[in-house]
């Protein structure tokens, strides 16, 4: 079996994308313009960021034993992405999300046991990242785990939780979040770097070595207890036309980069993640916005 450098536990989900003229009132049926399905849920889209620009990487996950849960397998298989821990639950549907339902579906049947048995996949890679649509306990398990076995950790905290538990500060290498969950997190809005900056410290102080504020347009902001102060590290102006997503593509390219690159600056890495994402909000969809490594500049590798 190969070795992953960057491995994943988290979600999947199907987006149902129902293009109306205007939302629905609770219980209205009305008729779209468009429907169309794509691939989501954060751990999956973190994951082939990491993979489009050339990981060795592997999810761990759980769809259903449903259509969307066969098609999402494919759609790991084409970027290529092995499938070796992604579990398909009898019991329960793929995890899909869409503007009126929301339902987490199989991704809440991750459990410890799916852990231990990649047990030998996570204590093998450079990098384990995790974020917050599965079960938090199995998160908080596949942070300690990773962290006990000398992997870094990236921790993405979304959907943010106002109570998360505070081990998850403390076996986080990095925590990377918005502006929203941010805000959630230490009760500090965010407007702009010096905010972020603030965030960044509050989180420090929580136990996690290295905090990321992402900022939409302005880049991000990082500091790290190496030297406790906030650096902004802005990214090109551009015009965005589809945003969603361009937090999983910043997440797995800092996965791809801490696993390939550790030698860089963390800096200079988040440099390069921001280029890459912002490059995804210049093209409509999620993952079908993330970038190959073939159409990027290889001054980036
Ligand atoms: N309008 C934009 N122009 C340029 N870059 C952008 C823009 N929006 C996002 N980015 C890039 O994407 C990164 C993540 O964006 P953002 O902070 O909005 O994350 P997010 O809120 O998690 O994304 P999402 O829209 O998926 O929820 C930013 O740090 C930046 O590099
Ligand atoms: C931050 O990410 C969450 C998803 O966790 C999203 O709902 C929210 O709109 C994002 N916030 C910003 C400011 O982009």
């Amino acid at each position: 079996m190969a070795v992953a450098e960057v491995v994943v536990v988290g979600s999947c989900m199907t987006d149902l994308v129902s293009l109306t003229r205007r939302l629905p009132k609770p219980g209205e049926t009305i008729h779209g313009q468009k429907f169309f399905t794509g691939y989501g849920g954060k751990g999956a889209n973190q994951c082939v960021q990491a993979a489009r620009l050339g990981a060795k990487t592997s999810m761990i996950c759980k769809v259903g034993k449903d259509s969307f849960g066969y098609d999402y397998i494919e759609n790991f298989k084409k970027n290529g992405i092995p499938i070796e821990f992604v579990g398909q639950a009898e019991d329960a549907a793929t995890g899909a999300a869409s503007i009126i339902v929301n339902g987490e579906g199989a991704n809440l049947l991750l459990d410890i046991g799916d852990l231990k048995r990649a047990a030998h996949v996570i204590t093998r890679a450079k990098v384990m990242v995790c974020q917050l649509e599965v079960t938090p306990s199995v998160s908080l398990e596949a942070l300690k785990m990773a962290h006990t076995g000398g992997v870094k950790t990236l921790f993405n905290p979304a959907p943010a939780l106002t109570d998360l538990d505070p081990q998850f500060y403390t076996y986080s290498d990095i925590i990377c979040c918005n502006e929203s969950e941010a805000e959630i997190l230490t009760g500090i809005a965010v407007g702009n770097p010096e905010d972020a900056g603030r965030v960044g410290l509050a989180l420090l102080e929580r136990g996690c070595k290295t905090a990321v504020v992402t900022l939409g347009p302005e880049g991000c902001v990082v500091v790290s207890t190496k030297e406790l102060i906030p650096k902004h590290v802005p990214t090109k102006k551009v015009t965005a036309v589809d945003t969603t997503g361009a937090g999983d593509s910043f997440v797995g390219a800092l996965a791809f980069y801490l696993a390939y690159y550790p030698a860089l600056p963390l800096e200079e890495m988040l440099r390069k993640a921001n280029f890459i994402a912002t490059i995804s909000v210049q093209a409509t969809g999620t993952q079908s916005s993330f970038p190959y490594r073939k159409d990027l500049p290889q001054d980036l590798f």
